[in-house]
């Protein structure tokens, strides 16, 4: 039997079929296969002679850790506290949301310390020059190319004069020559990036690959990348919001739950510092019901955001329940307890959750919060002027508590706020140093009486109801 000249790969798994199909049996992605050709050689590198490899032991006189530090702060941190040399990190995101402008001026602030290059394999020089101008970076040394070949590119990094670091952008317009499939596609994603990741790490060079993600989520050409890289950050942000963040899924040098945030400017991408006051910036205060602010941790840093719910009277049989930023399931959860074990009414009713700024929230700690915003929706109520809120709920209605506790407290007292909704600490006695006022609560019920007390009126249900929660914005 002939041998098959060619194969058919999903572009969103990777998966090879014998033929092709609308959709994949694999992901169940559809219009993903792509027919590829199969190359009948094996790839030149593996072919020629090999030589010994030294085995050493773990304990061996490593050079110390060292990292190249761009100066960026926020980008630092992410990156588990610079970049380490001959490592590959991938940095994923949706086109247009700033890939491109964080990778110039990462490598701006490292070509002050060494020879940095950047690679544009999507935007010709004079762009990328206008671009830096405009950024105020056109002095900086970095030494720039637009180019897609990765032959070309392996041979001008693979010098004894290696650069400190190298950004491609993007991985998917690399083009690798010894196949025939067009860039772009899983095969020569791979290809492309197996190729520079080898020369970064001979070469002892930081490999910045951008990567688009398709729009399920993924980064196209896809998982097969993340795991061959070393530290996999993403760069999100909601369109319509100025701000950005950076967020580390994957490090094989440093912890993944650091974020960093920045504000897309008209001058490039600021660092945000202090990311509680800007998520908090445009509050309207205690006036209206229906947000909370959540007292978070990402990472090692305090986070404050606000948490708004708007519960309506449902015009359907099945309540509808929209949730962005947060856990779907676990706004269920919220819900589930609240009714089973508090008695509070919400079969019938709409519930729509936003967290404000376009943030996305991941800590279980959030759900006391998520709970005060919707009783306070519910009750017509505003929460406690001026307090914060966390503590996770467990499926009886008990109110856990969680990690950091004190950071917490600090953050909200450093940013004005008086007293603190919280859970009950195991040791009693002890109390931290934040000057905030704690009202400490074990039971989910506790947190319904005192919106039950706090709603001076009896509840009016209907267009009070809808009154703003500010959630369109
Ligand atoms: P870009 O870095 O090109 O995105 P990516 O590489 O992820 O596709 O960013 C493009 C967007 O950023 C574009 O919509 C314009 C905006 N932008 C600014 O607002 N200010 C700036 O200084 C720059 C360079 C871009
Ligand atoms: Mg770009």
């Amino acid at each position: 039997m002939a041998k098959p000249t060619s194969r058919f790969v999903c572009q969103t798994c990777g998966a090879t079929h014998r033929k092709w199909s609308g959709k994949c049996d694999d992901c169940g992605a559809w219009n993903s296969i792509v027919e590829e050709a199969v190359s009948e050689a094996l790839p030149k590198s593996v072919a020629t002679g090999g030589r010994r490899i030294d085995f050493v032991a773990l304990s061996g006189a490593s050079s110390d850790e060292q990292r190249f530090v761009s100066g960026i702060g926020e980008f630092d941190r992410v990156a588990g506290g610079g970049l380490v040399p001959g490592s590959a990190t991938l940095v994923g995101g949706d086109p247009g949301i700033g890939k491109s402008t964080l990778l110039l001026q990462v490598t701006a602030a490292l070509s002050q310390h060494g020879a940095a290059v950047y690679v544009s394999g999507e935007e010709a020089v004079d762009q990328v020059r206008m671009r830096a101008k405009r950024m105020g970076l056109a002095q900086a040394p970095v030494q720039l190319a637009a180019a897609t070949a990765v032959r070309d590119i392996v041979a001008s990094l693979d010098l004894p004069e290696a650069p400190l670091a190298a950004v491609i952008d993007s991985i998917q317009t690399m083009f690798v020559d010894t196949l025939d499939s067009a860039p772009g596609t899983v095969a020569q994603v791979r290809a492309a990036a197996q190729e520079l990741i080898r020369v970064a790490k001979r070469r002892g060079t930081a490999l910045l690959l951008v990567g688009h993600v398709t729009k399920e989520g993924t980064i196209a050409g896809p998982r097969v990348l993340e795991h061959m890289v070393d530290t996999v950050l993403y760069f999100e942000g909601e369109r319509g919001h100025h701000f950005r963040i950076l967020r580390a899924v994957k490090n094989r040098f440093g912890p993944t739950d650091e974020i960093g945030v920045f504000e897309m400017t008209d001058r490039g991408l600021v660092e945000v510092s202090n990311p509680s006051a800007l998520f908090l910036g445009d509050r309207e205060g205690n006036k209206v019901s229906g947000a909370a602010v959540f007292a978070g941790m990402e990472g090692t840093r305090p986070l404050l955001v606000e948490i708004q719910a708007l519960v309506a009277p449902t015009a359907f049989g099945t309540p509808r329940r929209a949730v962005i930023g947060w856990d779907a399931a676990r706004l269920h959860m919220v819900l589930a307890v609240l009714e089973a074990r508090c008695g509070v009414p919400l079969a019938g009713r709409d519930v729509y959750l936003n967290v404000a700024g376009g943030l996305k929230v991941q800590e279980p700690a959030a759900d006391l919060a998520v709970a005060a915003a919707l009783l306070s929706s519910l009750n017509d109520c505003p929460v406690p002027a001026e307090t914060v809120i966390f503590g996770e709920i467990g499926l009886s209605g008990e109110v856990r508590p969680v990690s950091q506790m004190e950071s917490r407290l600090k953050e909200g007292a450093k940013l004005g706020f008086g007293a603190a909704i919280m859970p009950r600490r195991r040791q009693r006695g002890e109390r931290g140093e934040a000057e905030i006022a704690r009202r400490e609560i074990s039971h989910l019920g506790e947190l319904v009486a005192l919106f039950e007390r706090e709603s001076a009126q009896p509840r009016r249900p209907g267009p009070r109801d809808a009154a703003p929660a500010k959630g369109a914005r």
